[in-house]
């Protein structure tokens, strides 16, 4: 009886969805138009790479802003809630709060994590700083913290910036408020240790040197080169690099290229990890972002984003932007307050840098 239910009920929906079919295809206007298209439309759905975010757990809150979120990208990166000041509050103190939900709404929405980042000299905590460790002491400590970070993470956070912004843009390594460089004879070889504490604590994970102006500095990239080759001789492991991309509009896009090109030469995964585009390079009070300047700032995104296609597919591991929309970005404060550096307005409307980055894609 009960089978017999089953397959009159199978048989009446069969028969329900086909007259939808062929209602639907009579009536034009039951068909849902151009759903084709617009997945065509969609940055996160036209890459053959992950599109990322730089977003704030508050920012969250804000459905337009979640919603603009899941909608166009694919992953997200922590702006500051994954960096050691704010995540370690003492020897066996760690706040999980921010970094959780982060992980937590990228699960639930089918999104990806960059962890970023794990060691940067700006992040040293002050109690860290401020306890004079030697060198044992000091990397015992940031040890544990990799592991105990890596670790609660593993399987849900896919790659981390191991280290962040170490070389100078002539190559040299950065000293100046540096607690690695005034710690240890040998800094590179701590970090390559760090590379190796991260990836016992999750074998999977890609693992990335991140830093800034890599396609405009030879002398920078010259020491990333070395410090790969290095890393490999030694067994120390490295996945992939990144160059932060906060860039302007007047930027030479050519040599944007040449950088990005040099910089698969390596052979590693290659992530434009911060991208933004200042357009008020003038830091003009005056300055009015015109329909020719965004046009303009369209062009640079579909540029850049070119000129990452143009590098092996097999090497390309995602583009992130520094940020969702343009009411809230680091640049208002860094840079200047009139500055639109983002895809999206602060009304979370797409801008023609939206179209600049979509058509850049292959
Ligand atoms: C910046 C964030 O945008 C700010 O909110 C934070 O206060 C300081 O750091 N290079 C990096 C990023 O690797 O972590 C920086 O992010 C921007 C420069």
């Amino acid at each position: 009886m009960e089978m017999y239910l089953k397959q009159t009920v199978f048989i009446f929906l069969l028969a329900f969805s086909l007259s939808c079919v062929e209602t639907q295809e009579n009536n034009p206007l039951l068909v849902e138009p151009e759903e084709e298209t617009a997945v065509d439309q969609v940055i996160r759905h036209k890459a053959a790479f992950n599109v990322g975010a730089a977003v704030t757990r508050n920012e969250l809150n804000s459905a337009s802003y979640a919603n603009t979120l899941k909608t166009h990208y694919s992953q997200i990166t922590a702006e500051y809630e994954m960096k050691m000041a704010h995540i370690w509050n003492g020897v066996n103190n760690y706040n999980w709060t921010n970094a959780d939900a982060l992980v937590k709404f990228a699960e639930d929405n089918d999104m990806e994590v960059h962890g970023h980042t794990l060691v940067w000299y700006k992040s040293f905590p002050n109690w860290f700083k401020n306890a004079n460790y030697d060198s044992a002491s000091f990397e015992g400590h940031v040890k544990t913290y990799i592991e105990t970070v890596v670790g609660r993470y593993k399987g849900k956070i896919i790659s981390w910036d191991v280290a962040n912004e170490i070389f100078l843009d002539n190559g040299g390594l950065r000293s100046t408020d540096c607690p690695v460089f005034k710690t240890f004879k040998d800094p590179v070889a701590f970090y390559g240790r760090c590379y190796r504490y991260a990836r016992e604590a999750d074998p999977e994970a890609k693992l990335f040197y991140n830093d800034y102006n890599v396609v405009l500095a030879g002398g920078k990239r010259g020491a990333m080169r070395s410090m790969a080759t290095r890393f490999k001789s030694e067994g120390y492991p490295l996945d992939g690099i990144g160059d932060q991309m906060h860039y302007m509009e007047t930027t030479n896009r050519n040599t944007i290229k040449n950088g990005l090109a040099d910089m698969a030469l390596t052979g590693l995964l290659i992530h434009i990890s911060e991208l933004d585009i200042r357009i008020n390079t003038g830091q003009s009070d005056n300055f009015v972002y015109s329909t020719t300047e965004q046009q303009k700032h369209a062009n640079a995104y579909k540029e850049i984003v070119e000129a990452y296609e143009a590098i092996p597919q097999s090497q390309k591991f995602a583009i992130s932007t520094w940020g969702l929309h343009d009411g809230s970005t680091w640049l208002t404060d860094w840079w200047h307050p009139k500055e639109y550096p983002l895809l999206f307005d602060d009304k979370f409307e797409k801008k023609l840098t939206y179209e600049g980055f979509l058509n850049g894609l292959k």
